[in-house]
């Protein structure tokens, strides 16, 4: 059975050129058993008519806020929805939306709900290549929204480039892969993100630069492929929707929560940056400078991941990062082999974009079998993707 049948589906339009082709994915959505209703913004009416998206659809196109029977329709389309997908998605939708703008009736109901959001960029070349159209998907992506990437291809006026609308059929396979639960579903997926801190007494810490952000992008993509995500983490940033947080500081307390919750896990992704040492004693005062500087003796943390290794379940797939600063993969490689990981993601974190707090991240993807992907200089929800698509390849060779 499609995984569509019974779900409610918003698909927002906006005024792109390629609106016209918003009415390909409706009748796709409709034909696969969805109950679609299209909202229009003014823009998208000067591309196509309100009478082929309605005739299409399961209920008139809506476009207003205020010619509605209903005191709360901004409210209630977006509470409705198992699933919201904007197509096209323009410059200026992406914007008020990543800037949480409700200036519309699709702002406020994307604004209003808690369901999946799909947006799916078309634009000309130069536009998609702003960095503010790019720092707001980002921002977006980082949010747990899903963005299609646009196709390179013909623009309108005859230009070549990046910026076009991505096909009908591979939007409805990204719908049908959000609410059929995606290649993940019935997963637990176990994430940690962030730099552990260690105390040195009431105050201070022995800490690291991890920012989080590519724990976060991985826990976001699993959440949005059909996993059931626990998100560890020593950081505070937006929560992906759908993922379950544990606030963790030291590598005590993280090994902890991870034991716990590697108990039900299917797979495990440890990208935090873990102290390898700290302080034998913690000073519970403020030490004073007047007491000159202390001689702090440190002692090795416990390593997590090395745990979760020696004690592997079967059909449990552990997958590492290294941090490295020089030979990346000789010294990944020899983590991979003595951690019993099934995977490990390699960063030269002395390369510039690469690593700690960047948006960015370069990596090299290492099996047990020497097989090894490489992924260039990209976001770190694209790399996410990556680590995902080969512990799905993974986890196929399992069955
Ligand atoms: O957080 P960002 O700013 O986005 O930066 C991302 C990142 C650079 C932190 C990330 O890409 C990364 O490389 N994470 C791993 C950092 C690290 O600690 O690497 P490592 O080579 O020291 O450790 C290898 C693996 O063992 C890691 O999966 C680590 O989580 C784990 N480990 C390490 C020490 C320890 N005591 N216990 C562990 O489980």
């Amino acid at each position: 059975m499609s995984a569509l049948r019974g779900k409610t589906i918003v698909v927002g339009v906006t005024g792109g050129i390629a609106a016209y082709k918003a009415v390909d994915v409706c009748r796709r959505l409709v034909d696969a058993g969805a109950h679609v209703v299209a909202v229009m913004t003014e823009g998208a009416e000067h591309f196509i008519g309100r009478t082929t998206l309605s005739a299409l659809c399961s209920e008139p196109v809506q476009s207003s806020l205020w010619d509605e029977a209903s005191p709360i329709p901004h409210t209630r389309l977006g509470q409705r929805a198992d699933l919201i997908v904007v197509v096209p998605a323009t410059a200026r939708l992406i914007g008020a939306y990543a800037g949480g703008l409700s200036t519309d009736l699709l702002t406020n109901t994307l604004l209003a709900t808690r369901a999946p959001v799909i947006v799916c960029p078309a634009m000309h070349t130069e536009m998609w290549e702003h960095p503010a159209v790019q720092d707001n998907l980002a921002l977006l992506a980082r949010r747990g929204v899903i963005v299609v990437e646009p196709d390179e291809g013909r623009l309108a006026g005859g230009d070549l480039g990046k910026g076009r609308l991505a096909s009908p059929e591979r939007i409805v396979a990204v719908v049908e892969r959000t609410l059929g639960r995606g290649d993940l579903g019935g997963l637990h997926v176990v994430v940690t993100a962030g730099g552990t801190r260690e105390p040195i007494d009431a105050v201070r810490v022995i800490a690291n630069r991890s920012s989080g952000k590519q724990g976060y992008a991985v826990a976001a993509e699993a959440v949005s492929r059909g996993a059931t995500v626990t998100l560890i983490s020593t950081v505070e940033l937006a929560t992906p929707p759908g993922v379950q947080l544990v606030s963790v500081e030291t590598a005590a307390q993280m090994e902890a929560a991870v034991q716990s919750a590697a108990e039900t896990a299917d797979i495990v992704v440890m990208a935090a940056a873990v102290a390898d040492f700290r302080p034998t004693l913690t000073v519970g005062h403020k030490l004073k400078k007047d007491d000159g500087a202390p001689s702090i003796v440190l002692e090795p943390t416990p390593d997590i991941l090395a745990g979760l290794g020696a004690r592997k379940r079967p059909g449990q797939t552990l997958v590492g990062f290294a941090a490295e600063t020089s030979d990346l993969v000789a010294n990944a490689e020899a983590k991979l082999r003595r951690k019993n990981l099934d995977l490990i993601v390699a960063n030269d974190v002395s390369a510039s974009g690469v690593g700690f707090q960047h948006d960015t991240n370069a990596v090299c993807l290492l099996r047990p079998d020497a097989s090894m992907v490489t992924i260039s200089l990209t976001d770190k929800r694209s790399v996410a993707r990556a680590v995902v698509d080969i512990v799905v390849e993974i986890r196929a060779g399992l069955s």
